[in-house]
């Protein structure tokens, strides 16, 4: 059984979108298999407790560029999983993020939190050539977008599924 958590941040909804649409993506990709779970959390609710996060086999994390760098709700959320040993060894983990008009630092927090996951020794799978940096978005999303974000959590399922079954 895949078990997959999306983690998002949002403070204006663009984000949540993203996510929505990630979660979409799985889902159908999810859909003939007979076991999987799928678990979307803004990590506003405060419904997500830090230990919950080892039952996941594949995390999927987004946030939005907050002062040219990942908004700090969300750096602040997986640090604690540092000082809170919690251990993410060899899960998937997926990465998105949203800016508004100045790109500066997408990328850079884009790499923030692979590099959480590599210190956390999780795997993480590059989208393809031309968007290395993972699933980077202006604005509040359109439609191709939002296909763009589906075909991104199919990518991130169907990995998952090699791996864990
Ligand atoms: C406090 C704050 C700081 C922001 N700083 C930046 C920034 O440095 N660069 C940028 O491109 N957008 C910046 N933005 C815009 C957001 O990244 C952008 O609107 C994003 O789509 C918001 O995502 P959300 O709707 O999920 O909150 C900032 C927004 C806020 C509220």
């Amino acid at each position: 059984m895949a078990n997959y958590l999306i983690l998002f941040y949002t403070k204006s909804g663009n984000t949540k979108k993203m996510a929505n649409a990630i979660y979409e993506g799985i889902k159908n990709t999810e859909l003939g298999a007979s076991d999987f779970n799928l678990d979307l959390y803004n990590i506003s609710d405060n419904n997500i407790v830090m230990h919950e996060l080892e039952n996941y086999d594949c995390i999927i994390v987004g946030a939005p560029i907050h002062y040219g760098k990942l908004a700090s709700p969300m750096n602040d959320f997986l640090e604690s999983s540092f000082e809170n040993n919690i251990s993410l060894e060899d899960k998937i983990g997926g990465c998105f993020t949203s800016y508004g008009v100045d790109i500066q630092g997408a990328e850079l927090a884009i790499l923030s939190l692979v590099q959480f996951f590599l210190e956390q020794g999780m795997i993480v799978p590059g989208i393809n050539k031309e968007e290395a940096f993972g699933q980077i978005i202006a604005g509040t999303p359109d439609d191709e977008i939002l296909s763009k974000c589906r075909e991104y959590g199919q990518k991130i399922a169907h990995l998952t599924k090699s791996i864990c079954t």
